[in-house]
Formats: C-alpha cells, sequence, structure tokens
C-alpha cells in the first residue's frame, strides 16, 4: 500500500547466545535484498537485550532495523532490572515491543502497564509495536472483537501519536507458536476492525498512516496469503524468524 511501508518484524523472544546471534546476522545480511531496494519491506529484528550491541554492529550499514522486547516506563533511577526508553534508544533500537501477550499473561502487564509503556516509549521517540489479541476462549465466546477494542483504547489512552509513530500488532493468543495461525480473512477482518478502532480514537487519517501487522505462526508457507490482504501491512515472527534462511525467505516473499 502506497501510504504503509511493509514491516516485516522479528521477536526471537528469549534465544540466542551472543555467538548465535552474530551468525544469524552474518548468514541472513547474505541472503536479503539491497537496503535500496524497493522490493525489500522494512525490516525489524527484536532480539535479548543481550544481543543488541553485537547486532548494531554487524546489521547498522545494512539498514536491518533493531527493536526491543520490553521496556520500562521511568526515565532512570532506582528500579532493578529495568530498562527504559531512552536506554534503548542509546542501543540503536528504534522500536519496542510492548503488551506481548507472554507479559500480559506470564508476568501478569495489565492494560494500565503497557498504557504507561506506550506513552514512555513514544515520548522518548521509539515506535511501539503493541501487540493485542484474545485467546481461544474468548474467540469461541464471541468476545474478540471486543477484547481487542478494550486493549487498544486503554493501551493508548492519553497518548498523542500520529499514525507512523505506532505499529499495532494482531496477535491471537491460540495462534502464537501453536502452529495453527489464523485464517488470512480472519486476520484481515480483525485488522480492518483494529483499524476502526485507531479511527474512533485518533481519526481517519492517522489510523490510515498506522501500520497493522499480524503475528501467529507465520511462516514461509502462509507470508504471501497475508499479506494478500488489503490491511495487513507485515508481520509479527516468532519461530520462523530464528533461522536466517527462513526469515530471509519470508522477506523476500513480502
Ligand atoms: O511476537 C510474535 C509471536 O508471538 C508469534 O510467534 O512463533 O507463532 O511466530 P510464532
Amino acid at each position: 500500500d502506497f501510504l504503509r511501508r511493509r514491516l516485516i518484524a522479528a521477536n526471537w523472544k528469549m534465544n540466542k547466545s551472543i555467538r548465535e546471534a552474530e551468525d544469524f546476522a552474518r548468514e541472513f545480511l547474505q541472503l536479503i535484498p539491497d537496503a535500496n531496494s524497493n522490493e525489500r519491506p522494512e525490516i525489524v529484528i527484536c532480539p535479548p537485550f543481550t544481543t543488541l550491541s553485537t547486532l548494531k554492529s554487524i546489521t547498522e550499514d545494512y539498514g536491518v532495523k533493531l527493536g526491543a522486547q520490553n521496556a520500562f516506563w521511568e526515565e532512570k533511577g532506582a528500579y532493578t532490572g529495568e530498562i527504559s526508553p531512552s536506554m534503548l534508544l542509546d542501543a540503536a533500537c528504534s522500536y519496542v515491543i510492548l503488551g506481548h501477550s507472554e507479559r500480559r499473561q506470564i508476568m501478569g502487564e495489565s492494560n494500565n502497564i503497557i498504557n504507561r509503556k506506550v506513552k514512555a516509549a513514544v515520548e522518548a521517540g521509539i515506535i511501539p509495536l503493541l501487540c493485542v489479541g484474545e485467546t481461544l476462549q474468548e474467540r469461541e465466546k464471541d468476545r474478540a472483537r471486543e477484547v481487542v477494542k478494550e486493549q487498544l483504547v486503554k493501551c493508548l489512552k492519553d497518548i498523542k501519536l500520529s499514525g507512523e509513530k505506532l505499529v499495532v500488532a494482531y496477535e491471537p493468543v491460540w495462534a502464537i507458536g501453536t502452529g495453527v495461525n489464523a485464517s488470512s480473512d480472519d486476520a484481515q477482518e480483525m485488522i480492518a476492525f483494529i483499524r476502526s478502532c485507531l479511527e474512533k480514537i485518533y481519526s481517519r487519517e492517522e489510523a490510515d498512516l498506522t501500520r497493522i501487522i499480524y503475528g501467529g505462526s507465520v511462516k514461509e508457507e502462509n507470508i504471501a496469503e497475508f499479506l494478500g490482504e488489503a490491511d495487513v501491512d507485515g508481520a509479527l515472527i516468532g519461530g520462523a524468524s530464528l533461522q536466517a534462511e527462513s526469515l530471509a525467505r519470508i522477506v523476500r516473499l513480502s
């Protein structure tokens, strides 16, 4: 779509040593089109914090961007174990994943906490990659839209931003790491709904500029189908992003 550049984002989750990240990057860079090729989507790798610096040194000349998988909302101070958005900027991150269902479920992050994090990231100039999505139970009870809308409204509460400074990832929880992807029709339907929510929260113009991507068992076999949908602007990829060859193939198909 002419308004929105395609985005392929890798979420490595808690995987890879420094050595493994280095090997991945060297191989991956050989396999993707040149940075100035207009056949290339925007590419963002979100590795563990410990490998950011190594990846920066290898990828910076190739236009591959970096993202973090979490951030705190304060700038600095006595917050043992936390990392601030400005520290992430300093470590060359342009993006930060916030509201991932694994953090919501395992770490108990609420929409309110995610809202504080999104706000801090926006203020620091990092683009939040805000994840939303329903559980299987919620889908079966026909509550998927209601849940996703509530996540959007609460996580974006009182945050002023332009559409280019936000990415929303629709990740239905039942599709994450299960091998069971949503159908491209289901993804399109929910992503169009998310865009209509953004229109209500912001404006039509900003909603049209905001990239909304799909995540959940994306792989080279199904990427083209998702990208064939009008509102799907890219993908957030877990498992299939851990092998350089498989992520590169996804990039070439995007
Ligand atoms: O953030 C991406 C992720 O949750 C999807 O994981 O392994 O199903 O691609 P995966």
